[in-house]
């Protein structure tokens, strides 16, 4: 988990989560990709969030790459709400690319993304 700080106060979070099985092949399955898909997957980013006086100053891909470097497997993946923007910019910026089909979520339409081998 990545914390933000100016000063001391607490403007962004970003997190790698480290899902269980089941949890990958739902996201994995539900974007008609296989099983053996989600297995090559550690961890999927997650608690990105950035308050919203700090937005547009580069927080949210900066704590992206810190807990990246961090991080002990770079094999890791994402799902985006299709309307949102500009965590989609953000993704294609940190190295993210989409795979699969976009599916029905909870809520709205979900991007499945994988981060590109470096
Ligand atoms: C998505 C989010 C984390 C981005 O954080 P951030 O620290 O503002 O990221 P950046 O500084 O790189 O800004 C990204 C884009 O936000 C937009 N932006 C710029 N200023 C902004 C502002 N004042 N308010 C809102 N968005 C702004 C711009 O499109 C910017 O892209 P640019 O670099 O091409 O100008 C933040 O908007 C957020 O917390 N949103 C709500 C939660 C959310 O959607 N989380 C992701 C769930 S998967």
């Amino acid at each position: 988990m990545g914390f933000g700080y100016i000063d001391v106060t607490l403007v962004g979070i970003a997190a790698l989560k480290n899902p269980d099985l089941g949890h990958k092949l739902d996201d994995f399955r539900k974007a008609g990709l296989t099983g053996e898909q989600a297995e090559n997957f550690d961890f999927e980013l997650g608690y990105v969030y950035t308050l919203e006086k700090f937005r547009g100053k580069g927080i949210c891909p900066k704590l992206i790459q810190g807990i990246f470097k961090k991080s002990p497997s770079k094999k890791i993946y994402a799902t985006t709400k299709k309307s949102n923007a500009t965590m989609e910019k953000i993704n294609e910026r940190m190295g993210f690319e989409k795979i699969g089909t976009s599916y029905v979520g909870e809520e709205e339409k979900i991007q499945l993304y994988v981060l590109k081998k470096s």
